[in-house]
């Protein structure tokens, strides 16, 4: 339930629902009394009882009013009495402040009230007289004489032996009552659905507090307080998330560290090497040392490259580089571009071919250099990993709705499936790379890095001996 109802239906019952015990209550009371002072209370018989009564006064009433002096007759004053005696009812005739006639002795209090009451419904013209309620009908009339006088017809209520003060009493203490266990089910049931559920919750916040995450929030209660659980199970995952993101970011902090003294120590070992093959004169002749001396500097060119390589994608990883967008032509920035490479790749054999499909001038907003060096890399990939006689790379520049997508596809070693899933993580490279081609597995995940710094993507298609596919899609600059 949601918690706004439950707080209006907790108000409306509290009170609603008393009221309705207290009102059946009272009822089924009435009933049980009137069982046990052997009272038949069916509405036909009330019915019955005050239609008489009332008929009777009216009838009365009627003859009395036109002839108010047939009272002063005794046989009349003989009829009257059996009459009233019948229902147990009483006259007092007044002539002026004088009693003419009376069938039953009031006090003048009682006599009083009883004047008082001049309104045409007997229901409310109740009088208490000698602790019995009594309906009260009072009717004026003129005497012949031309005299004021009063009839004062008095008949006791149908609900005597149920007073006020008793219904009273027993309604107060059935709302009372039906009050307080209204409360206590409403209570117990907010309790259920929505102090239990939060205690639970503040337990939770206690284990995560302590660093305890191996538990599971079970949505329980009305609405909110479920949202408010999912919310903290949403919390809890996320942590739980951070933690595993955390352990496995140390874990590749350890293995950078690792792959990095592994990939120096290499060079470094060889460069030793032959710089002590030289001190100790096993490069014997000036051209052995030449030789020797070539190939450290070699080594030492190639860990000066890796090492800017490692600089650039630690920078790029704490996200420190920054780029500097221009509105690129497409086209034209690829044909540059093959410029560059063109005369590199003729010398390994390699034949490179630009193919636009796109469906006229598109721009994208790109850091120049920087996807330079993306292109370069990929590009030297194809090179160093081609095993065939002649050479080929193919750049395709397609469009979608809203992106640009160049393709570099090559006809080289391939990439076996068990590798493709990998090649843009730091430091991996393919077991037959490792083997025979220099490298540092820095080159995808560098250009990884810089696609996405670009809000762009890269993947990679290959097929072992036919070639590979390296794939970047940029969005379109639409300006
Ligand atoms: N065109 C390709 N053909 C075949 N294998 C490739 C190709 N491009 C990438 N690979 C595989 O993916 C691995 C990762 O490539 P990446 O460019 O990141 O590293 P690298 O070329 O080995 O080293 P670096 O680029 O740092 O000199 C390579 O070692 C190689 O196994
Ligand atoms: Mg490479």
């Amino acid at each position: 339930m949601d918690l706004k109802k439950r707080l209006i239906f907790s108000n409306a019952a509290i009170i609603v629902i008393p009221l309705g015990i207290t009102f059946v209550a009272s009822f089924i009371f009435m009933f049980v009394l009137a069982r046990i002072h052997d009272v038949d209370l069916s509405y036909n018989n009330v019915k019955k009882l005050t239609q008489i009564q009332y008929e009777f006064f009216k009838a009365e009433g009627g003859l009395l009013k036109n002839s108010p002096e047939i009272i002063l007759e005794k046989d009349f004053q003989q009829y009257i009495t059996t009459r009233l005696e019948s229902i147990e009812a009483d006259i007092v005739v007044l002539k002026g402040q004088e009693r003419v006639f009376e069938t039953r002795k009031l006090s003048i209090i009682e006599l009083e009230r009883c004047l008082e009451k001049t309104g045409d419904n007997l229901f409310r013209n109740i009088v208490e007289i000698q602790g019995k309620s009594h309906m009260v009908k009072v009717i004026p009339v003129i005497f012949k004489s031309g005299e004021d006088g009063k009839i004062l017809l008095l008949v006791p209520a149908v609900n005597d032996w149920m007073t006020t003060e008793k219904l009273f009493i027993f309604s107060g203490v059935v709302f009372v009552l039906s009050f307080i266990i209204t409360n206590i089910v409403i209570i117990t049931a907010f309790s259920k659905k929505v102090i239990t559920p939060l205690g639970k919750l503040q337990a939770a916040a206690g284990k995560i507090s302590e660093g305890n995450l191996d538990f599971e929030i079970i949505e329980d209660g009305d609405t909110q307080i479920r949202e408010l659980c999912r919310s903290f199970e949403k919390m809890r995952l996320k942590l739980v998330e951070a933690n595993y993101t955390q352990k496995k970011y140390d874990e590749s902090r350890k293995m950078l560290f690792s792959s990095i003294s592994h990939d120096l120590k290499t060079p470094i070992t060889s460069i030793k090497g032959y710089v002590e093959g030289i001190l100790d004169g096993v490069a014997n002749t000036p051209q052995k040392v030449e030789k020797y001396l070539r190939t450290v500097h070699s080594k030492a060119v190639h860990m000066d490259r890796m090492i800017d390589d490692l600089l650039l994608y630690s920078r790029l990883d704490m996200h420190k580089v920054s780029f500097n967008f221009e509105k690129t032509d497409v086209l034209k920035y690829f044909e540059d571009c093959m410029y560059e490479i063109d005369i590199e790749l003729e010398k390994s054999n390699i034949k490179v071919e630009l193919h636009n499909n796109l469906r006229g001038k598109r721009y994208i907003m790109i850091d120049r250099d920087q996807v330079r060096r993306v292109v370069i890399n990929i590009i030297d990939n194809s090179r160093k990993y081609m095993d065939k006689e002649q050479g080929k790379i193919d750049i395709f520049l397609r469009e979608a709705t809203s992106n640009v997508v160049i393709e570099i596809k090559d006809n080289g070693a391939g990439i076996s499936e068990s590798d493709l899933p990998y090649i843009f993580d730091r430091f991996y490279r393919a077991d037959s790379a490792r083997d025979t081609r220099k490298g540092s597995g820095l080159g995808l995940a560098i250009a990884k890095q810089i696609i996405e710094g670009h809000g762009g993507k890269i993947w990679a298609v290959s097929r072992m001996g036919e070639g590979t596919s390296v794939m970047i899609s940029l969005k379109k600059y639409e300006g």
